[in-house]
């Protein structure tokens, strides 16, 4: 028995310790010029790195349940041209943060199950939701914009952080409406003349759901908007889009509100995961002219994320991270003790979608544990070659991301830069060389949690070579909590 912990213990690529770190509050707000670097930046990468994610774990005191309900703080890098890298960093004020932070004490329940104290009496019927503005942060139509996928955006002034209000997008959304911290960019749309557009969707869930798609022109103009209601609850997090269609996936959930109208579990606790249920794959057309919405019954497991999608002849081929099982949220254990042996690690899986037969085949492309994709932003919706994505330490089992894969999809060649032991990753963000000849020629910009320093890094890789020693590792004066997901834009804030 002994020798069994013993082994256990060795053969882990972390330490919990290290890692329940991460999950810190981080409630002081910085900005200064990063001074602390290893390695040279690129001259060329010249931009902003806007990311987002939860940046409290308590609210004046009073623990959540669940990191997810975090009140939203964004950071912004930005590599200036004269080779200087400015680093800030602000909560976002929504309604909620600002009231909780004047009151000193938490006022709303969170949807992932943080109950306010006081027991179900002082949480039951007490169905206000706060929009917590933490999901992903994207800077489009010259608006910088906080997205959180149950409410409406938050605009933030891109130079200083600074909450400007809720977003409607110039009319696009009434109060109450809620749109998706997941658009697609689309880099040469079809319809706009080989203009690039973003493509978003909405989802209005009841006992069927109302799905509605948005287009936005570069300017931040509508240019095409239909709905469509599909049969049952839908919990879908992510859509992808190929220049013809919108692939959007539900899962086979259940929604049960009677616990969360009770006061007794978060509205996320409500939503069960139905294994060994088939997924409907919704595919909307992106033009409204003759086609129709089609839905084919599949078994792909859980998926939060997609990849990306691409159309060759009359197939669809759509790659997602999905998990065989979803193990339920729930707000009696610690989510820094989670046992990671007992949860389902995310692979990546290919669908081959055959749009006249209406045939579906799935294929595993990666079996490591993985989450957080990236890509070439050129290759969006379009065939590609390099998958960049975060991922296990070890190549089986689950743990913390301690690692970024990249895998060429043509010949299955796989590179890891690890940060272990002491450092966890998260999303990857792909920035291209500009003038590139190449898929994967450019920079992974990734955020780092250093847990023997108690400080998170940016760390920019090699793209063409990511298994060679960092390009660069810039030093925060603080850490920065595991975070949810960001973007980039080549126009330098400051
Ligand atoms: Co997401």
């Amino acid at each position: 028995m002994t020798i069994s912990i013993n082994k256990k213990k060795e053969n882990l690529s972390f330490n919990r310790q290290q890692w329940q770190q991460g999950y810190q509050s981080q409630p002081n707000e910085y900005e200064y010029f990063i001074e602390d670097i290893e390695g040279k930046v690129p001259e060329e990468l010249q931009g902003t790195l806007f990311r987002n994610g939860p940046g409290l774990f308590d609210v004046q005191g009073t623990p959540l349940q669940h990191p997810f309900d975090g009140d939203g703080m964004v950071c912004a890098i930005s590599f200036l041209p004269n080779g200087k890298v400015h680093f800030r960093n602000r909560f976002v004020r929504t309604e909620g943060y600002v009231q909780e932070q004047k009151a000193g004490k938490m006022i709303y329940r969170g949807v992932f199950g943080t109950q306010k104290p006081g027991g179900w009496i002082n949480n039951i019927f007490d169905i206000k939701v706060k929009n917590i503005a933490n999901t992903n942060v994207i800077y489009w139509g010259n608006k910088l914009l906080a997205l959180w996928e149950a409410a409406e955006p938050y605009l933030l002034d891109p130079s200083t952080l600074e909450t400007l209000g809720i977003d409607y997008l110039d009319g696009v959304l009434n109060p109450g409406d809620s749109i998706s911290a997941h658009p697609c960019f689309d880099p040469s749309c079809e319809l706009d003349n080989g203009q690039p557009c973003l493509v978003n969707y909405s989802i209005k869930p009841g006992l069927s759901s109302k799905i509605t798609i948005y287009e936005f022109a570069p300017d931040g103009n509508l240019l095409r908007r239909h709905s469509h209601t599909v049969p049952g609850f839908s919990f879908i997090h992510d859509c992808a889009i190929t220049p013809h269609y919108c692939l959007l996936l539900q899962n086979p959930v259940t929604f049960n509100p009677i616990p969360f109208l009770l006061g007794l579990k978060g509205a996320g606790e409500c939503v069960n995961f139905q294994q060994g249920k088939p997924s409907q794959l919704i595919i909307i057309p992106r033009t409204t002219r003759d086609k129709k919405v089609k839905t084919l019954e599949i078994d792909a497991g859980f998926v939060f994320h997609h990849v990306n999608a691409f159309e060759e002849g009359n197939n669809i081929y759509l790659d997602s991270i999905s998990y065989d099982s979803l193990s339920q949220v729930n707000f009696e254990t610690d989510y820094k003790e989670i046992d990671f042996d007992s949860i389902d690690p995310g692979r990546v899986y290919r669908l081959k979608i055959d749009l006249d037969g209406e045939t579906v085949d799935k294929k595993m492309i990666e079996s490591r544990s993985c989450e957080f994709p990236a890509i070439n932003p050129k290759n969006f919706g379009r065939n590609y070659r390099y998958l960049f994505i975060g991922t296990t330490h070890k190549d089986r089992g689950n743990a913390p991301f301690q690692a970024i894969l990249k895998k060429d999809l043509l010949t299955g060649e796989k590179q890891v830069h690890s940060f272990a032991p002491q450092g966890y990753v998260g999303e990857p963000i792909f920035v291209p060389k500009p003038n590139a000849t190449s898929e994967d020629e450019g920079w992974v910009l990734v955020m780092i949690y250093d847990g023997d320093q108690h400080r998170s890094d940016l760390v920019i890789l090699d793209g063409e070579n990511l298994e060679k020693e960092p390009i660069a590792t810039l030093h925060l004066k603080h850490h920065i909590p595991y975070g949810l997901h960001g973007n980039w834009t080549s126009e330098v804030f400051i």
